[in-house]
């Protein structure tokens, strides 16, 4: 039998605080019953995951390249590091791994700053604006892609 996927979450800056942050815009689903959610999702499908959550860019981007020879697939929400960073970008291309982008909200019925993603560019595909759900519909998203490579 072929190993389990195993697929690394990540979440950017002011995540940690998802729950009380913004509800009307971010809802009031905490970061750990996001986590939750997508480790019952992944056992189910047979994949490891590993979640983390960071609210510094270089930390972020050590995971990343500690991940490039560890897992399949990276499921990210770069929060604002999205719109500002050539370096967070350029880690994600530099693993060669399908990354799925996602975004709790709608970004592109917000403010102009955040119409731009550098992360856009080398991802599989982004979701943006689904809630909650566009988590494990990106989670989804990439087992399937991996699985049919
Ligand atoms: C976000 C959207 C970003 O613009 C924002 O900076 C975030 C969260 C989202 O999930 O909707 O922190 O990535």
């Amino acid at each position: 039998m072929s190993e389990n996927l195993h697929i690394l979450v990540l979440h950017g800056p002011n995540l940690n605080l998802l729950g009380t942050r913004e509800p009307d815009i971010y809802g009031r689903t905490t970061l750990a019953e996001i986590d939750r959610l997508l480790s019952s999702h992944a056992k189910d499908a047979s994949c490891d995951i590993s979640c983390a959550q960071s609210t510094h860019e270089g930390v972020l981007i050590d995971r990343i390249q500690q991940a490039a020879s560890e897992v399949d697939g990276i499921l990210i929400n770069p929060a604002g590091l999205t719109h500002t960073s050539v370096s967070l970008r350029d880690a994600l291309a530099a693993t060669g791994l399908p990354i799925v982008e996602v975004h709790l909200s709608n970004v592109f019925t917000r403010e102009s700053f955040r119409h731009q993603s550098y992360v856009s560019g080398v991802a599989l595909g982004v979701i943006s604006g689904l809630g909650v759900p566009g988590y494990v519909l990106g989670l989804e998203a990439l087992i399937g892609h991996l699985r049919d490579r």
